[in-house]
């Protein structure tokens, strides 16, 4: 691109050339190797901000990731569809819990604590755990990280397309932090899923679909400027709704102190899935209705239940747009995206327990999108563990470790994340009396299944098999404040 092209495209998408907000916030890394370190400082802050100057650097920003995104989408569109062998990277960011903070700054980094989202980051996951609903074998005392006994000061996200490379940056890192007094208090390996469950969690489903898109950072559609060209559905929200110091929605949010410019809140969260134990509820939950005569359309068994506690079939096909079968993928058409709950109001079709009404409504609450538009969360998890197959041998059994290492981006944890798990996905009468809670990650709970030819709704029992083993709320600051914490 010519200097004056450059100059006219920073000046309609500034955020796309920030170099001041970290990658993997607005720019996501996007790559199939990941590792999370958890970090604890030593006492002495001195070694701790040397380590912070010279760990800068080597911090992703927005610009870079962005940039190698988009080269990278060209060059997929140029090949039909198959991955640029050629094009690689290896990015880092950083975050710092509330007690990191407290001591590279050596001083109250928040001074008004008494805004909700501020009380949440302050007090950390551990101390919120009931809000979230962690409890019973999520209880945060059992917690592999983020524990109250298990200080954690900064979170390092390492992410590569190449597991050898990230295996090198990691162990830099490692050292690195050994050498400064830093121990690595726990490490999460994450990585996408082989062969053509590439992009799917491990319950099967594909994961990634609907994110917010971001004021000055995506681009509109000419034709439908509410929406991100090309991706049909994906509402442009405001920057301030997921880094600090920008516009939101609402005017009334909290001013935090200019050191949070261009920073966000970041929840990290490993959620055990128990596959086969999911699956196989969804089995009982499917014979159940039949036993109980409830006439379905013909063809339809335990996949069409699971799909309405998602609200898409595995490949990502909208329950909305296709109730009763999934329908063939066509190559190259965008994600289905553009959802509307309004002539759904009772959830005949898109449940109003399943997942992903439960944590975007949508048009579905009073017929405006402002509602969900003010809750919404960037997500940038990544799977654990081998698949469930058992023939697989060892890692793919039903006792293997396996899940998903959440991560979201937001600007107020207590309104975004917290209010998704206590209002949303654990909370029984969500939208209606008895809907029930999230069959996917919510608490056990009776759900309430309404169809067309079932309009007073049918009772199943959906128990908890997402487990979490472990959150910590962390703050990724502005590469300029984290310039300023390293003195
Ligand atoms: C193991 C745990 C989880 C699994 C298996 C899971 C699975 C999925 C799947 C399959 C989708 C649909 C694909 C997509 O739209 O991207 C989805 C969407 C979504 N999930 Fe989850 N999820 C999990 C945890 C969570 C948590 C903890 C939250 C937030 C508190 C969350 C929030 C969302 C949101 C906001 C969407 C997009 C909804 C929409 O805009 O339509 N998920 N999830």
């Amino acid at each position: 691109m010519s200097d004056h092209g450059a100059d006219a495209a920073a000046r309609k998408l500034p955020l796309r050339y920030s170099d001041d907000i970290q990658g993997d916030i607005l720019a996501g890394f996007r790559k199939d190797h990941e590792t999370v370190l958890m970090l604890r400082f030593p006492d002495d802050p001195e070694p701790v901000r040397k380590w912070l100057r010279r760990l800068i650097p080597q911090i992703s920003t927005t610009r870079q990731v962005a940039a190698f995104n988009a080269e990278y989408s060209t060059a997929r569109h140029t090949l039909a569809g198959t991955d640029p062998a050629g094009l690689s990277a290896t990015w880092m960011n950083v975050s710092l819990t509330y007690p990191g903070l407290k001591f590279l700054m050596g001083t109250e980094p928040l001074p008004d604590q008494e805004p909700d989202g501020v009380q949440a980051f302050v007090q950390g996951a551990f101390a919120r755990a009931e809000i979230n609903g962690d409890q019973g074998d999520s209880a945060p005392e059992e917690w592999l990280f983020g524990r109250a006994d298990q200080p954690v000061h900064a979170v390092l996200t390492i992410a590569s397309d190449d597991q050898a490379k990230l295996e090198v940056r990691a162990s830099e890192l490692r050292v690195a932090a050994a050498r400064a007094g830093l121990t690595v208090t726990f490490e999460q390996v994450g990585a996408t899923l082989p062969g053509e469950r590439r992009g799917h969690e491990h319950f099967g489903f594909k994961d990634g679909i609907s994110q917010p898109g971001v004021r000055d950072f995506d681009r509109p559609d000419p034709r439908d400027p509410i929406h991100v060209d090309g991706k049909p559905g994906t509402r442009i929200l405001p920057a301030g709704e997921f880094v600090l110091g920008h516009p939101k929605l609402t005017g009334d949010a909290p001013q935090l102190p200019e050191w949070t410019r261009n920073g966000s809140f970041q929840v990290v969260r490993r959620l055990a899935q128990d596959v086969p134990a999911w699956w196989a509820q969804a089995g009982a939950a499917r014979r159940q209705l039949d036993k109980e005569g409830v006439e379905l359309p013909p063809g339809t068994g335990t996949e069409w239940l699971a799909a309405r506690a998602v609200g898409r079939w595995r490949s990502g096909a909208s329950v909305a747009h296709n109730p009763n079968a999934e329908p063939p993928t066509k190559p190259g058409a965008p994600d289905d995206n553009l959802i509307s709950y309004v002539e759904d109001g009772e959830g005949h079709t898109t449940p109003h327990f399943a997942h992903i009404r439960k944590t975007n409504p949508r048009d579905g609450i009073g017929g405006d999108f402002a509602p969900a538009d003010v809750r919404r969360i960037i997500r940038r998890g990544i799977p654990y563990g081998q698949p469930f197959d058992p023939a697989a041998g060892q890692g793919h059994g039903p006792d293997a470790d396996r899940g998903l290492v959440f991560i979201a981006y937001m600007s107020d944890l207590a309104f975004q994340f917290e209010f998704l798990q206590q209002a949303w996905i654990n909370n029984r009468d969500f939208l209606q009396a008895e809907t029930g809670t999230d069959p996917v990650i919510g608490v056990d709970s009776d759900v309430t299944l309404k169809l067309d030819t079932l309009p007073s709704g049918r009772k199943l029992h959906f128990a908890q098999f997402v487990r979490t083993e472990g959150t910590v709320y962390a703050f990724a600051p502005s590469l300029s404040t984290l310039r300023e914490l390293a003195g």
